[in-house]
Order: structure tokens, then C-alpha cells, then sequence
């Protein structure tokens, strides 16, 4: 990677991924792309571009103009958000993948779209999901996910595109929110714990979900895309996991620090049903035998420096 794009830089992953890129390949060389010109400032260390994803021709020239050979596609619409308009996640989610995959094949670029969870439906096997299982999703995200990833393997094969992919868990961050995702309550929670030491989950008791810190998956991203592609049996998309846990886990890992925490449920009934369609827990041995994908942070590590970052945002006024 000399040369990276990321399209959908402004969202929950993006944000956090310009920095992580720039800070490795230089600043310079990651131009970042989104329809928000707020979102853009603040990353406007470095090149950026307002840029609709789906507007292809605008797309192509920019790739051309900064001689991109690596495009990170990170635009979507989260599961909930997506099935309050089905269609319109379907036209932006794939929109976005068809035009960054065809215009990677004119280009020589190689391309990094993440899957999901989401990608798994009520008949994939709970606990232990492999690999390689049965992937029925009943949510349009994950309609997507699973359209998303054979189509990369197919531009793959069919085409030669060098096209990697990761099923993200739900990723837990404290620079940008999330927004629109079933797995949205695990971020929620410390910020309402520093807030107001107490938190109302719309998820239930028992909902054991995958999740990961920002930084392993970033570090993911990096490792997956510079990984030698003579070791990749895999490529569309690699099931990866950091930790599991349901609202009471994450709750008592809270008040080791807080003792005092309330942790208190008001159940999405749409958010939940997404949650039980998904895994519990999944396997990710794939991802580790052929790119070497080791997380750093467990839910107690985690909690450490989420509380301390998101006090730091609350004692500067900034949440
Ligand atoms: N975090 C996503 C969501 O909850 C799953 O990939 O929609």
C-alpha cells in the first residue's frame, strides 16, 4: 500500500482509520473521502475529497488524480438504520462496493470492504461459528454483507482484483459513535456510565454478542491488506473476534471501577431480533493461521481505557 483511498472516511471505523494510515504510510498518501465537509475537516491534516460514493465518474477521477492503488470502501448503513428504508441501504451499501470493485479492476487497486456479524442469519450455528457455515442473514445489511462478499470474490477470480475482507464484529470506539447498529449499546455504555453511571440497554439480559476494541481493528485492517496473498486461502471475508459478552458482563467489568453503576434494560424489539438472528460467539482461526490475527484488547482491558478516554471527553466538555 503506497497509495490509499478511503471512501466513507467520516463514519465510525473511517475516522479512526484515516489517522491509523496516515500515522503508518504517511500523511500524505491517504486521502480521505465523504459527503459530510464536517466530517472532512476534521480530517483535513491530510488530503481530502467530498465525494458521494456513488457517483462513479467523481470516484474514478480521484483515484486517478492521486495515483490510488489501495481503496479502503468503508461506506454503509448500519442493521437497524437499514431496515427503516431496505432499499436505500441496498442502493448505498452496494452502490458504494460496485463502483470502489469496478473501478479497482481499471485501476490495478486492491480493495479492503469490511463484512459483519451481520452477515450470519438464525440458522448459522450460535456458538463457534465457523468459517465457512450456512449464511441466511434476515437483515438487508446483511443481504448486503453476503452479496457484498460473493461479488468480491467473484471480481477476484473473474477479474484478478486483489479484494480482502474481515466480518467486523460489533467495534467499540471512543472517537466517533456509531450509529444505527444493533451493536451500538456496548459503546453507549460508557459513555453513559461516566455521564450518569447508569445505562438503560436495548438489548436483553443473555444477549452475548462478538465485539472488538477500535484498535485491533484497525490494526486488522492493516495486517489483512499487507498479508501475503500466497498464504490467503480466504479472502471474502474472514470471520474475526476479540471478545464476547452480554449486557451483565460488560456492566460488572464497569463496576470494578464504578461500584455504584445501574445497569437497567428497555428492549429494542428490532435491534433484539437482529441480535438473536447473529453469533454468540464466533471462530476466527482462519484469520489467524493465514494473517496472523492476534487481539490485543479483552473486555477488561478494554474497559480500562474506554473509562479513561471517554472522562477525558467529559471533564474537557466535549460529550
Ligand atoms: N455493528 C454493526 C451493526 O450493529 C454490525 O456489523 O449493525
Amino acid at each position: 500500500m503506497k497509495n490509499i483511498l478511503i471512501v466513507g472516511a467520516g463514519g465510525q471505523i473511517g475516522s479512526e482509520l484515516v489517522p491509523h494510515l496516515r500515522g503508518i504510510y504517511g500523511v500524505n498518501n491517504v486521502v480521505a473521502t465523504d459527503l459530510d465537509d464536517n466530517k472532512l475537516q476534521a480530517l483535513s491534516d491530510g488530503p481530502v475529497v467530498k465525494l458521494d460514493a456513488l457517483d462513479g465518474e467523481r470516484f474514478s477521477d480521484i483515484v486517478k488524480k492521486y495515483n490510488i492503488d489501495t481503496i479502503f470502501n468503508m461506506v454503509a448503513l448500519l442493521s437497524a438504520t437499514g431496515e427503516k428504508d431496505p432499499m436505500l441501504a441496498w442502493k448505498i451499501n452496494m452502490g458504494a462496493l460496485e463502483n470502489s470493485l469496478n473501478i479497482a479492476k481499471d485501476n490495478k487497486c486492491a480493495v479492503f470492504t469490511p463484512s459483519s456479524i451481520g452477515a450470519f442469519g438464525p440458522n448459522t450455528p450460535h456458538d463457534n461459528t465457523p468459517q465457512d457455515t450456512i449464511m441466511h442473514p434476515t437483515t438487508i445489511y446483511g443481504v448486503c454483507k453476503v452479496s457484498g462478499e460473493l461479488l468480491s470474490n467473484y471480481y477476484h477470480t473473474r477479474f484478478g482484483v486483489d479484494t480482502r475482507s474481515v466480518r467486523f464484529p460489533g467495534i467499540i470506539s471512543n472517537v466517533t459513535l456509531p450509529g444505527g447498529g444493533t451493536t451500538d449499546y456496548a459503546v453507549e455504555i460508557y459513555y453513559d456510565a461516566i455521564r450518569y453511571n447508569k445505562y438503560t440497554s436495548n438489548l436483553g439480559k443473555d444477549t452475548f454478542l462478538d465485539m472488538m476494541y477500535m484498535p485491533d481493528a484497525l490494526d486488522a485492517c492493516v495486517q489483512l491488506m499487507e498479508a501475503d496473498p500466497a498464504k490467503l486461502i480466504h479472502r471474502n471475508s474472514f470471520n474475526i473476534t476479540a471478545m464476547s459478552f452480554d449486557p451483565e458482563m460488560i456492566a460488572a467489568e464497569i463496576r470494578k471501577h464504578n461500584p455504584d453503576f445501574i445497569l437497567d434494560y428497555n428492549v429494542d424489539e428490532v435491534k433484539q431480533s437482529i441480535a438473536n438472528s447473529w453469533p454468540n460467539s464466533m471462530e476466527d482461526k482462519c484469520a489467524r493461521e493465514e494473517w496472523g490475527w492476534n487481539p490485543k484488547y479483552d473486555l477488561s482491558k478494554m474497559t480500562v481505557d474506554m473509562l479513561e478516554k471517554v472522562k477525558i471527553k467529559f471533564d474537557k466538555g466535549l460529550i
